[in-house]
């Protein structure tokens, strides 16, 4: 985004509603809040998003299998993943002017208003950032949508529209481990929508109450378990390869940092530019109890430096909590574990066995609970540990047309200025790939020809056609929906085949084959 737009969301937001990107949902009947619908320009730069994860994460890999599953699952797997009791936010009401807002973001909300005149806020986050009012005293809301299942509104029918994807994939682990016959260490997949009712919706899709995620959980050996089979744990102080082929006597801590580079290589290949995010790794007070580590990636929205996707280390936690809870066993057999194990005589396993319970003590953790857990491993058993790449669709796409939307001065040859509004997306991510213009659209040759052109692309693509006004308006057309390139049929192509290729962002033309620019299109949208 260019330095004159950065501090508003205004202009983009004007080009999204005008060319179709996001629209209010329900806007006829006055919008909801916190709800976005994607028009033609905004579904296809969505699909391509989350074709491009899935390539990235799934498909491009051999140790991640997917997941599609239901959005309302079975209540109980909300109470064992701790959502019931704990996913919910601070509210607070102002007593004065009744606006409902997160006790957390008040301070947000002040810093917003050093932009605008404030209004009378004597005592900073304790009283009302709009009218000064003292507020009530915050209160916990859970966050999840609840609804009724089947005809009888009664409280054994409720349940809950999910506020995370994650959840399936933990309590679909053992069906999706036997069929996809796959062994740890490997991760499992899933897009999809989640449902969060916040208390404040804001910063356009930012932070919206029905959205889709992108998360992988990855499973791992427990640390203890590698080093059975290895005899030592790789930690990142030995500096490991992280751009190398995965290693097996990899601990967590460097499987975390992989999935952290992991994700900054998809960033990038998407079209952010690492310069433009950093990694924040939470400190020990701010991670949550079961999590080993935490790392945001935050972008510098044009409201603020704020959370784009998050990588945690989250231990056993979660498995674990759904073995308790379903009473079905969530641990693996690990063959090579077990083989591993019988080669260790009586002292070594003792040894082993005193080793691990003084680590788990040090951690807070049950000295019995230690030896059970040796035992198991000893026979080739555990509970897998996780690295959660966690992402979200509207938010990436959000970050996206920040990075890409550019309002370019121009002078023409007579000194005439002139502003072109431009979307630098990849061309991986760019809705339409390319827009076909036959010149003069009444030439039966040129016509045709583009015709011809545009069908064998439209089989591999998606392709825009336009014959109407002058090529300069045709392309400022195309720049402001970011297609990364233009074919203009002219005289010249009837009588050789050759075509123009116009490149959004350098403006350059160049004359090209059919079978040049289908290698040149299929180089830049590789991953
Ligand atoms: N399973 C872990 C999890 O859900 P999270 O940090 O709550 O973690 C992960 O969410 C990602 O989902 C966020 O980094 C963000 O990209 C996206 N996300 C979360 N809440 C959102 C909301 N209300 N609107 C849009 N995206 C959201």
């Amino acid at each position: 985004m260019a330095e004159e737009n950065k501090s508003s969301l205004d202009p983009l937001a004007a080009l999204c509603k005008r060319r179709g990107f996001i629209y209010h949902s329900s806007e006829i009947y006055g919008g909801m809040p916190g709800f976005w619908d994607y028009g033609p320009l905004g579904c296809e730069l969505k699909q391509n998003v989350k074709q491009a994860w899935w390539q990235f994460t799934v498909r491009g890999r051999e140790d991640v299998a997917g997941l599609d599953a239901t959005i309302i699952m079975h209540p109980r797997i909300w109470k064992a993943s701790g959502h019931l009791d704990t996913f919910a936010d601070p509210m607070t009401m102002c007593k004065e002017c009744k606006k409902l807002m997160r006790a957390d973001q008040i301070a947000d909300i002040l810093a917003e208003q050093k932009k605008k005149p404030v209004p009378h806020n004597p005592e900073g986050t304790l009283s009302c950032p709009y009218c000064g009012g003292e507020m009530t005293e915050p209160k916990p809301f859970n966050l999840m949508f609840k609804t009724v299942v089947g005809p009888i509104d009664d409280p054994s029918n409720v349940a809950y529209l999910r506020p995370e994807t994650a959840q399936a994939i933990f309590a679909q682990f053992q069906n999706v481990t036997s069929t996809s016959r796959m062994a740890v260490p490997y991760g499992i997949a899933q897009m999809g929508k989640s449902f969060r009712n916040e208390v404040t919706p804001r910063n356009y899709t930012f932070r919206s109450r029905e959205f889709e995620q992108m998360e992988l959980e990855f499973f791992i050996r427990p640390d203890e378990a590698v080093e059975i089979l290895h005899g030592r744990v790789v930690t990142l102080a030995d500096n490991p390869d992280l751009n190398g082929p995965v290693q097996d006597d990899w601990g967590w801590e460097v499987w975390h940092k992989y999935w952290v580079e992991q994700r900054k290589k998809f960033l990038n290949a998407v079209g952010l530019p690492t310069e433009h995010f950093v990694e924040y790794w939470q400190k020990p007070d701010e991670l949550a109890h079961y999590a080993r580590a935490c790392v945001d990636i935050e972008y510098d929205f044009p409201f603020g430096r704020q959370e784009l996707e998050g990588i945690a280390a989250r231990s056993d936690f979660d498995l674990s909590q759904h073995q308790k809870w379903s009473g079905e066993s969530q641990m693996v057999f690990d063959d090579p574990l077990k083989q591993a194990a019988k080669k260790m005589d009586e002292n070594a396993k003792a040894a082993f066995i005193e080793k691990v319970q003084a680590d788990w003590v040090r951690r807070g953790k049950d000295v019995e609970a230690a030896r059970k857990f040796c035992l198991n491993l000893f026979d080739g058993k555990y509970i897998p540990h996780v690295i959660e790449p966690s992402a979200g669709v509207d938010r990436l796409m959000l970050a996206l047309l920040c990075e890409a939307y550019e309002e370019q001065k121009l002078v023409d040859e007579k000194g005439k200025e002139d502003i072109r509004t431009v979307l630098h997306f990849s061309p991986k991510v760019a809705p339409i790939k390319v827009a076909i213009f036959p010149l003069i659209k009444k030439d039966p040759d040129q016509d045709r020809i583009a015709r011809e052109i545009f069908t064998k692309l439209q089989k591999k693509v998606n392709v825009m056609w336009d014959v109407s006004g002058a090529i300069g308006r045709r392309y400022r057309r195309q720049d402001e929906a970011g297609t990364p390139w233009c074919i203009t049929i002219d005289a010249q192509t009837v009588a050789d085949g050759t075509f123009t290729v116009r490149e959004r962002d350098s403006m350059q033309q160049k004359r090209m084959t059919y079978p040049e620019f289908l290698a040149m299109m299929y180089d830049a949208l590789e991953f």
